[in-house]
């Protein structure tokens, strides 16, 4: 039995936001941008998109291309719809994985949010898959955020690093080997925490830690506050540790990983990261110059502009990894 990745889907908000249109509204501009973190634009939901919005048109996009014209047929057939997110529509309940199901019009599915930060499409896989026995055979595996809800528009050194979107995957439990001679599928996970650092990546006000209370005068939204040094640290060794625990796991080396697919957070993380395991920069797929860190959607996002691209052939091996508030990691190895 094998979990398989059967489609790949996205969806990004029309409204495209480059470095030279913030730098007209605050102190900033392309040059720092681009320098340090590898940005170029990001994708803004408008005000009445919400994060559920994004994830339905993400996952139709996943059902759509799976089969073509079908859509209405596919949806019935899925049994669990899982959905990472760190903004979610509503505080707590409902999940944005129940309002998509309902969107969906499926009936008899499961539905839940995961909440692992930027690492939480890698471990809504992971979930998902060790999910699909019995007769749940098929989930729709979704990252989705709109974190520019949730980010301090006065606050340079972080709201220019965020963006907003969705990408879906439909997950299958098949007849394929999952291991030995012509193994497929989610092969093997790595899901890591290390809580010490919540205070590195948090978001403080709005919870039952510190909720805002009837009366008292509010001067910013509920926002993310980073530091961006100390989760920088924490990145480069989150990855490569990652990626070398995934290997040995499965004695591989990395000539025999085609490509992975990173976490989109900066450029300079992944450059630092290739460095470390003395790999080429360009053995990572990235696309964070067009959609900026869209949080939990990076991992689906990229991974369905790297399928799109048409070089993902059967057999491929490839990896995802990812690190987040938690702070958490992971990774997926994955044959395709
Ligand atoms: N435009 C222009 N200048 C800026 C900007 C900006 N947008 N932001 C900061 N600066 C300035 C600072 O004020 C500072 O100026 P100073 O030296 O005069 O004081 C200078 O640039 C350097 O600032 P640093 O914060 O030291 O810049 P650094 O090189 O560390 O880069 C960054 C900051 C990009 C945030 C980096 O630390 C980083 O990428 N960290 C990791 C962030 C990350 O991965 N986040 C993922 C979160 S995942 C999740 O779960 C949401």
């Amino acid at each position: 039995m094998a979990i398989e990745i059967l489609s790949t889907g996205k969806y990004v908000p029309a409204n495209r936001v480059t470095n030279d249109d913030l730098s007209k509204t605050m102190d900033t501009n392309d040059e720092w941008i681009r320098s340090h973190t590898g940005i170029g634009a990001r994708h803004l939901a408008n005000d009445e998109e919400a994060t559920s919005d994004l994830a339905y048109k993400a996952a139709m996009d996943a059902i759509e291309r799976f089969a073509p014209g079908k859509a209405a047929q596919t949806i019935q057939t899925i049994d669990l719809v899982v959905v990472g997110t760190s903004s979610p529509d509503y505080y707590g309940f409902p999940s944005v994985a129940c309002i998509v199901q309902d969107k969906l019009g499926l009936t008899q599915a499961g539905a839940f949010d995961v909440v692992a930060a930027c690492s939480g499409f890698v471990y809504a896989l992971d979930a998902a898959g060790g999910m699909l026995t019995g007769n749940r055979k098929r989930a729709l595996v979704i990252g989705a955020d709109v974190l520019s809800r949730i980010t301090d528009w006065t606050d340079r050194s972080t709201c220019v690093l965020f963006g907003d979107g969705a990408g879906a995957v439909l997950l299958e439990r098949t007849d394929a080997p999952a291991s030995g001679e012509g193994k497929r599928g989610i092969i093997s996970s790595i899901l890591g925490s290390q809580g010490s650092g919540a205070q590195e990546l948090i978001c403080l006000r709005g919870g039952t830690r510190h909720p805002f209370k009837a009366g008292e005068t509010i001067d910013k939204p509920i926002h993310l506050y980073m530091n961006g040094r100390a989760v920088y640290t924490f990145a480069v060794k989150a990855f490569t540790d990652t990626i070398e625990a995934l290997l040995e796991k499965e004695g591989l080396t990395l000539d025999q990983v085609k490509k992975i697919i990173p976490h989109q957070a900066n450029m300079r993380i992944i450059q630092a990261a290739a460095k470390r395991l003395s790999i080429p920069e360009d053995k990572f797929f990235m696309n964070i110059e067009e959609y900026a860190n869209t949080s939990n959607a990076t991992i689906p996002l990229a991974l369905d502009d790297y399928n799109r691209t048409g070089e993902l052939k059967r057999g491929d091996v490839i990896m995802t990894v990812g690190f987040g508030g938690g702070l958490t990691f992971a990774g997926n190895l994955i044959v395709w």
